[in-house]
This record gives C-alpha cells, sequence and structure tokens, in this order.
C-alpha cells in the first residue's frame, strides 16, 4: 500500500492494522515518509481517533524504533511512576526513595522541564556533584545496591518520539489523545518497568484542560499497557494549583526532604498525592494487599527517617554531595540573593489559581526554560502561602519570590497577581484526586 493510501484510510474513519502502522513509523524514522505526510496522518489520527488496538499498535512500533531497557536481571517488580507534567509536583523524589524504602525496586528514568512545568533531572542537578547522565549498567548497579535510581534516559530512547513530537508541535497536533497515550507508553515501556502507575493531572496547569479528556487518556494508557503484557493503573489528580507549595528546583527538593522528614501534614496535597502513588506502587509489587497497608507502610519509613536515607544515598551514588538533603543542607542551596513577597490586593477568599502562569512565573525567575537550550537557576522560584479556599486579608502574602536575577521580577510578579484570583466569597475547592483507573 502506499501511505498516501493510508492516509486516506484514516482521514475517512477507517482502522489502521498493526501491519500499515509498523510501516508508517519505521518509514518516518528512515525518512522515507516524509514530514508532510506524516503531518497528514497526524491530522487525521486527531480528528479520526484510533482505538485501544491502534494505539497499542502504535506504541509497540514507537517503542521499538530504538534501544529498549532490560531491567530482568533485577531483583523483584520493577515499578515506575509517570506524571504528565505539572507544576510543583515533586511526588518523583518522595515516593521513589520511599517506595524502596518499603522493599520495592525503583529504576526510573526522567525527563528534564519544558516551559511551565518543572522535570525531576532539574531538581536532582540542583544538589552540587550530582550526575544524572549514567551508563545503563551503573544505572542497573545503583539499582541494586540501594533499590531506587533515578537518572536521565540512557542510549537511544524512542527516537520516533523525539520526530513525531516535534512535528506535532508545529502542526496543533500535541493534543491528540493516541498520540499522546503512544508518546508516553513507548517511553515508558521502553524503560523497562514491569509496573507503572501514571499520575494524569488535569486543569490550568495540565496538558489535559477538563477531566472528561484526562479520563479517556487515562483509560487509554491502561489499555495499552495490558495489551503490552504490563501491569498499569492510573489515578486523574487535579493541576488547578500547585500539587506542593514551592516551585522551582532546590526548593522542591527541599520540600520533599521536608515530607520525608515528616515535617508535612498528612492532610497536605503533596504528602496525600505522594501516598496514592506510593500505594498503587506498594500493591502492583505485590508488597502489600491493599491501601491500608500500603499507607501504613510508607508512614512507618517516612517515621524511621529509611525514606530520607534513600534518598540520600541516592545521590552520592550519583556522585551528589548528600550533605545538602538535610533540612539543614537545602536551606543552603535555596539562599538567593533576595526574596520578595506578592500579597493580596484585596480582602477575601483565594477561589482560583492558574498553574500555568504559577509555573510561567517560576520560570521567568530563572527556574524553568522556555527552549530546550536554556540554564536554569537552581536555587530560584517560589513557595505559595495560599491554598485555593483560603482566607486572606489584604496585604497577605500569597508567595514568596526567591531572587536571583532582578530582569523578570516585575513581569513575574504582575503575572502571579492575576494568577491568584481573590474573590469576596469562597468558590467551590476542586478536589486533590479524581480517581483511580485500572485497564477494566
Ligand atoms: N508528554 C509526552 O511525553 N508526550 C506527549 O505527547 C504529551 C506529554
Ligand atoms: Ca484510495
Amino acid at each position: 500500500m502506499r501511505f498516501v493510501d493510508t492516509i486516506e484510510k484514516k482521514a475517512d474513519g477507517g482502522k489502521l492494522s498493526g501491519e500499515e502502522i509498523q510501516e508508517m513509523i519505521s518509514g518516518y524514522v528512515s525518512g522515507e515518509i516524509p514530514d508532510y505526510q506524516m503531518s497528514a496522518m497526524m491530522m487525521a489520527v486527531l480528528q479520526r481517533g484510533m482505538d485501544a488496538e491502534e494505539a497499542t499498535a502504535l506504541t509497540m512500533a514507537m517503542m521499538n524504533s530504538g534501544d529498549v531497557v532490560d531491567l530482568s536481571d533485577l531483583p523483584g517488580v520493577k515499578v515506575d511512576k509517570h506524571s504528565t507534567g505539572g507544576v510543583g509536583d515533586t511526588t518523583t523524589l518522595v515516593i521513589a526513595p520511599l517506595v524502596a524504602a518499603c522493599g520495592g525496586t525503583v529504576a526510573k528514568m526522567s525527563g528534564r522541564g519544558l516551559g511551565h512545568t518543572g522535570g525531576t533531572l532539574d531538581k536532582l542537578e540542583s544538589v552540587p556533584g550530582t550526575c544524572i547522565e549514567q551508563p545503563l549498567e551503573r544505572f542497573k548497579e545503583i539499582v541494586r545496591e540501594n533499590g531506587v535510581a533515578v537518572v536521565g534516559q540512557t542510549g537511544n530512547l524512542v527516537p520516533a518520539d523525539k520526530k513525531m513530537y516535534a512535528l506535532r508541535d508545529v502542526t496543533a497536533t500535541v493534543r491528540s489523545i493516541p498520540l499522546i497515550a503512544s508518546s508516553i507508553m513507548s517511553k515508558k515501556l521502553a524503560s523497562g518497568a514491569d509496573a507503572i502507575v501514571l499520575d494524569v493531572k488535569t486543569g490550568t496547569g495540565a496538558f489535559m484542560r477538563t477531566k472528561e479528556e484526562a479520563f479517556e487518556l487515562a483509560k487509554l494508557m491502561c489499555r495499552i499497557g495490558r495489551l503490552a503484557g504490563r501491569q498499569v493503573r492510573a489515578v486523574v489528580t487535579d493541576m488547578n494549583q500547585p500539587l506542593g507549595m514551592s516551585v522551582g528546583n532546590a526548593l522542591e527538593v527541599q520540600e520533599a526532604v521536608e515530607l520525608l522528614s515528616g515535617k508535612i501534614p498528612e492532610d497536605d496535597p503533596l504528602y496525600m498525592v505522594c501516598m496514592l502513588l506510593g500505594s498503587q506502587m506498594l500493591q502492583m509489587a505485590g508488597l502489600a494487599a491493599d491501601d491500608d497497608e500500603a499507607e501504613k507502610m510508607l508512614k512507618a519509613h517516612i517515621d524511621d527517617g529509611s525514606g530520607l536515607g534513600k534518598l540520600q544515598k541516592m545521590f552520592e551514588l550519583l556522585g551528589g554531595d548528600a550533605s545538602f538533603v538535610t533540612e539543614e543542607g537545602m536551606k543552603k542551596l535555596t539562599a538567593v540573593r533576595r526574596t520578595m513577597d506578592v500579597t493580596a490586593d484585596q480582602s477575601g477568599f483565594v477561589s482560583h489559581m492558574n498553574a500555568e502562569e504559577i509555573g510561567t512565573a517560576a520560570q521567568m525567575l530563572g527556574a524553568g526554560r522556555a527552549k530546550k537550550e536554556d540554564s536554569v537557576d537552581p536555587a530560584v522560584g517560589l513557595v505559595m502561602k495560599v491554598r485555593c479556599g483560603y482566607r486572606v486579608r489584604k496585604g497577605d502574602p500569597l508567595c514568596t519570590l526567591y531572587i536571583n536575577d532582578e530582569k523578570r521580577v516585575d513581569e513575574a510578579a504582575g503575572l502571579l497577581r492575576r494568577a491568584i484570583r481573590i474573590t469576596p466569597e469562597p468558590d467551590e475547592v476542586e478536589p486533590m484526586v479524581y480517581g483511580l483507573v485500572t485497564a477494566d
């Protein structure tokens, strides 16, 4: 079949065969299929969709376009987590070591931040000396010794996704649910875990702006996982405000250290989402029978300090100076030239936040990058003082900015004033967690 006919089939709403999808991916990666034909296909997929079988075939073809990591020589069920991207989401740095402290095996490859969302690799690098680029064998050695390692992608993982994502970015096809699902799942499956928990975010700071779309994406990814023979569960959680209070690289590591030191209350949203994700990981790994048992285990390993110990050891094994990875040490890494409060310009209730704009404000201060090539300042960012539903008086601090570079401070402060809306009457507050999704 000529590729033009395959495009036409999808444009007419047809179902592509596994063979057609395989030929599409190998043809596109080899350069035989040009960008303009692939663009037309992506647009046809955006408009006509794909069912779970097509999306699975696409995921597998993409996964097989590059290296596939084999973790089978590591002991136990290898568990991984993935978040579709958020603001103030430092769950990985809490859960990965905590699950390891409970006896789990966490071998995780992470990404960098782009735009308004943060990336775990940038957070790891805020601790001096930490090297996130590790050869595969060394990565496995660290997991064997410590039960957990979080590193950058090793090798040539899913080259098809790099090429397709760049094309989607300029053809308005990023938002296609089957294309997002196959992009995420191809990378997750290629990194070798047996069991994966997905945190699908919805709200003003997320890819998926509505709950309906978030559930659709979550379900499709779970089905792909099952068809591919892995355990996958997903939770849909809120991103209408930052998850944690801190937005910025060292500031988020600091918040993770505080949580692992038992300094963050159990009704805190970051704490709650960490418990939820960690609990799913322990159950998929066969280490806990239900939520109750899993949460007790997670809490016990916060209380005895062993979760924090795993995080410190991981930094040490990645070459980092683990003496910073304490409450005292993190104060040094978040020291900046000055801090400044953004205050409420009226009394009332915090009724709405735009998490994307809050992330963008942190990026303007130097915490994130607009382009892939930009560098980040590990110490800067912001710490929220309020959450949705809080009552404030005029002049109360809404957030504290951590500043080294003055260039865009006014712009960031202005954006934050617009992003945190105060009204005379309280508005309904969204729940933190909307639901759990499995392949069934
Ligand atoms: N994250 C990804 O890795 N891919 C997408 O397409 C969207 C979010
Ligand atoms: Ca035809």
